[in-house]
This record gives structure tokens, sequence and C-alpha cells, in this order.
């Protein structure tokens, strides 16, 4: 399967923040706020990434991340010029998908909960058709909103409803078979001129291959689009890391425990960072999979 990570957008709502930076480069507590996203397609075993950001802020990923091959990855680059909706990222990368699988993620969101992997894994395994993460929320009007039977299967959806039929919001990772290439060219730009991504869903649910999982109670899903959500996010991800010593989204982390770098290329990525609390939580993680030196008296 590959993976997008999509970081384009003009970020209006965050100026002036977004002035001369990228949103999705901002700072999210101890690490920039695309490190969430590429570590939820690292969690789900993806290891081909597509970067997509608008023209200005293209070399400012490339300088963050370069190829990946620090973290075991293959990570490539392409520009959006202009937000013409999320749709548009399998227009983008319809030649790096080629004939594969493909998983989207919003470079502005966030996801934290138990056996998140395994649900992942699950997901990427049963695909067919469209696979969708919902979390209830309190302000249904803002999302693409869904409703699902008990087996998860998709019954209707619409995105910024006025009168919403629930309030499970879809959010903003979705895994496709490689239908959706041909389904992203056969749209027609929305009211607001957008491919939207919610009419890739619709046409999924159409053929009856559209499912939802609800991401449960003890899950967090936050995306940041404002200066109090952005705030709200590096708060909840200091409060986590702090308590548990357990970081959220160590992308050096991921890449250890998914088998795509030994424990000695994580303890040198580790050792760059010394003298941070990050650098010296890669360090431990890295040191506790290498074997002890066993020191023994002369
Ligand atoms: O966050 C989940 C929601 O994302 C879903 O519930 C909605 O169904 C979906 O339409 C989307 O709604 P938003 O209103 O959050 O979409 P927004 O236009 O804000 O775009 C989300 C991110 O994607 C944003 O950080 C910028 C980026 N983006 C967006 C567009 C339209 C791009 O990189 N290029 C684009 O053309």
């Amino acid at each position: 399967m590959k993976g997008i990570i999509l970081a384009g957008g003009s970020g209006t709502r965050l100026r002036p923040l977004t002035g001369a930076l990228s949103k999705q480069i901002l700072p999210v507590y101890d690490k920039p706020m695309i490190y969430y996203p590429l570590s939820v397609l690292m969690l789900a075993g993806i290891q081909d990434i597509l970067v997509i950001s608008s023209r200005d802020h293209s070399d400012s990923f490339r300088a963050l991340l370069g190829d990946g091959s620090r973290l075991g990855l293959n990570i490539s680059y392409a520009e959006q010029d202009q937000p013409r909706g999320i749709a548009e990222a399998f227009l983008i990368g319809a030649d790096f998908i080629s004939d594969d699988q493909v998983a989207l993620v919003l470079g502005d969101n966030i996801f934290h909960g138990p056996r998140f992997s395994v649900l992942l894994d699950d997901a990427v395994r049963r695909l067919d058709g469209a696979a969708l993460f919902g979390y209830r929320v309190r302000d249904p009007q803002r999302y693409g909103i869904g409703e699902i039977d008990a087996d998860g299967r998709l019954l209707s959806l619409e995105e910024k409803p006025r009168h919403p039929r629930s309030n499970l919001a879809v959010t903003g990772l979705y895994l496709y078979d490689s239908d959706v290439v041909g389904i992203a060219k056969n749209l027609s730009p929305s009211a607001r001129g957008e491919l939207e991504i919610t009419d890739v869903n619709l046409a999924y649910l159409a053929q009856g291959r559209a499912r939802l999982t609800e991401l449960g109670r003890g899950f967090a899903w936050l995306d940041m689009g404002t200066h109090d959500s952005l705030l709200q996010a590096a708060q909840y991800v200091q409060l986590v890391e702090q308590r548990q010593g357990e970081w959220i989204a160590c992308i050096e982390e991921v890449a250890l425990n998914r088998g795509f770098i030994t424990p000695e290329q994580c303890l040198r990525l580790g050792e760059e960072m010394r003298g941070t609390d990050y650098g010296a939580y890669v360090t431990d993680v890295a040191s506790r999979r290498l074997p002890k030196l066993v020191l023994r008296a002369a």
C-alpha cells in the first residue's frame, strides 16, 4: 500500500503563524505537525510515501524529511499549486499510486489511542473499496458526517450538513483500493469549487464498498485548523508524554517497531538529537533493543 500526506492549503485561519511557514510544519509541542500524520502511515506499515504541499513550502518538507531513507522510508514530493480539494491528491499522485492501494492522511490530523496499529493492520488486510475512520464530535456541522450499520458498512454520508443525521465525523484518514484514481478523475468540482473527498466516499458508498470503523471513547482525534486547536493539541501531547513517558508520533520509534530500521540505526538518530528529551527518548527505545554489554571484573 502507498501513502499520501496532504499538506497543502493556505493556512489562512492560522495567520500570521503561516505567513512564512507551512501550517503542517508548525510545532505541535515537541515536533513538527507533519510527524503526526506521517507516524500514522508508518504505523499502517507503509513505507512509500508522497508528501503533497504547496509550491512555496515544498523545500521545507524536503529539508525536514529528505528521501526518508534514514527512517527506512521512500519519501517523494509533489506540489498542489492551489487548494482545489482533498481529492485532487489522487490526480496529483496518480502515477505514484499506479495500481496499488493507497492511504491518504490529512497533514493536520493527530490520531492517538490504544491498539491503533492493530486496528490499522486489520483495516489494511480487510480493505475492499474504502475504509474510513469515524469519531463522535460535539460540532458535526464542521465535518463529513456518516451513518453506519451494525457491521460498520457506511449507509449515508454528508459533507458539513446543516442538519446532521448523526455526530459521527469522518476523520482525515482514508484507505482505498486502486479504483480511487479513476473515481477522482470523474469527479466534478463542488459548489465551493473543490474536488471533495466526500464525493469519492459517496462513489464507494454507491457501490456498497465503503466501511467506517468508529474510533472509540478512549481515542483522541484532533485536527489543527485554528490557534486554539493548535495549542490544545500541543497541550494534549505534552500531557500524555510527560505523564506516561511514552512519546506520541515519535517516527524513529515507529520505524524501529515496524522493523524499518535496526536498533543501531535508531540509536544513531537519537544521538544526533542529544541534549533534548526527544533525543533521549529515541536513544532509550533503541538501547532497550540492543544486547546489554556485560562488564566483567578483570
Ligand atoms: O478533518 C476531517 C475533515 O476534513 C472531514 O470530516 C471532511 O469530510 C473533509 O472534507 C475535511 O474537511 P475540512 O473542512 O477540515 O477540510 P479542509 O479544507 O480544511 O482541508 C483539510 C486539510 O487538507 C487542511 O489542512 C489543508 C489540506 N488541504 C485542503 C484542501 C482543500 C490541502 O492540502 N489541499 C486542498 O486542496
